[in-house]
């Protein structure tokens, strides 16, 4: 992986990175079109990564499909895709990690002790092993967004991320490999995520500007849903993830919560101009 991409970077070509975990769905689909519109070259790596799975998490089940993503992948006409095994990623007797401190600790780094520094410490490495110029996320996840941000400007790393918004069900919830465990039932619930957040920014439109009134009205949402169970919901700076006061300069409103036992997030971009 490292000769072919060290080729294409040789040859004055941009390289373009999307890493997952597989199980692609039009959400991993969007920011690999992104990629090939702004580069010449497109890498998409899949790993399911162990280190950022709990010791109680869903590693062993979490859904595998290689033969259909690496035909998916083909039809969008991707040009590397890299498949490393876990001995390949982790030898034996590894002893580094990445640590953005502060950050991993917050919302979903709260709930999932050790996640932050497994993503960061694999996507470290794949940044090394591709060297990418752009490498795209998506602002579903935007917790790791804000970590993976902060260590690239910590470490120098030279990747642009470029960061692609949430793709979502006709019905609005946002697309998620893990919603494939949710049964047909809990498929409904998990829409109240999505409700709680339309409430927010309903509200927040309407000129209430007060964060610990806008989380009242979100958790209030998730409360009347008697099958979803509240993890977080949270009003933040979406580069610091500290909370903000109130949303007059722009928020993010983030909502974590358990449908049966998956956990679901998602999330709005609050934007100044519109308050
Ligand atoms: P994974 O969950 O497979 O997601 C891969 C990328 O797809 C992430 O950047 C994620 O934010 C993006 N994505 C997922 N659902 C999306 C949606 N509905 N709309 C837009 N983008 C979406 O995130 C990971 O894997 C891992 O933590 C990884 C970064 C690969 C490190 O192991």
């Amino acid at each position: 992986m490292k000769a072919a991409c060290r080729q294409v970077t040789r040859a004055g070509k941009t390289l373009g990175l999307v890493p997952t975990m597989g199980a692609l769905h039009e959400g991993h689909l969007s920011l690999v079109r992104a990629s090939k519109s702004r580069c010449d070259t497109t890498a998409v790596s899949i790993f399911v990564n162990p280190l950022q799975f709990g010791p109680t998490e869903d590693l062993d089940k979490y859904p595998r499909s290689l033969e259909r993503d690496t035909r998916l992948l083909e039809e969008l006409g991707v040009d590397w895709l890299f498949v490393p095994s876990v001995d390949e990623m982790y030898p034996r007797g590894a002893k580094t990690y990445v640590l953005v401190e502060e950050l991993s600790d917050k919302l979903d780094g709260a709930s999932r002790p050790g996640h932050f520094r497994g993503v960061a410490t694999v996507v470290a490495k794949l940044f090394e092993i591709v060297r990418p110029d752009y490498a795209f996320f998506g602002q579903k996840d935007a917790v790791q967004v804000a970590v993976l941000r902060k260590m690239v400007s910590d470490l120098n790393l030279g990747v642009e991320l470029v960061v692609c918004p949430i793709v979502r069900e006709q019905d609005g919830l946002a697309m998620s490999s893990r919603n494939a465990y949710l049964t047909p039932q809990q498929r409904q619930q998990a829409l109240v995520l999505r409700r709680s957040l339309m409430r927010v920014e309903a509200a927040a439109d309407a000129g209430e500007r007060d964060t610990t009134k806008l989380i009242q009205i979100g958790k209030q949402v998730i409360a009347e849903e008697p099958g979803a169970r509240l993890d977080y919901c949270a009003i933040v700076d979406p580069e610091t993830l500290d909370p903000v006061a109130d949303v007059s300069r722009g928020a993010l409103v983030a909502v974590a919560a358990y449908v049966g036992a998956t956990r679901l997030i998602d999330n709005i971009l609050l934007t100044s101009a519109s308050r």
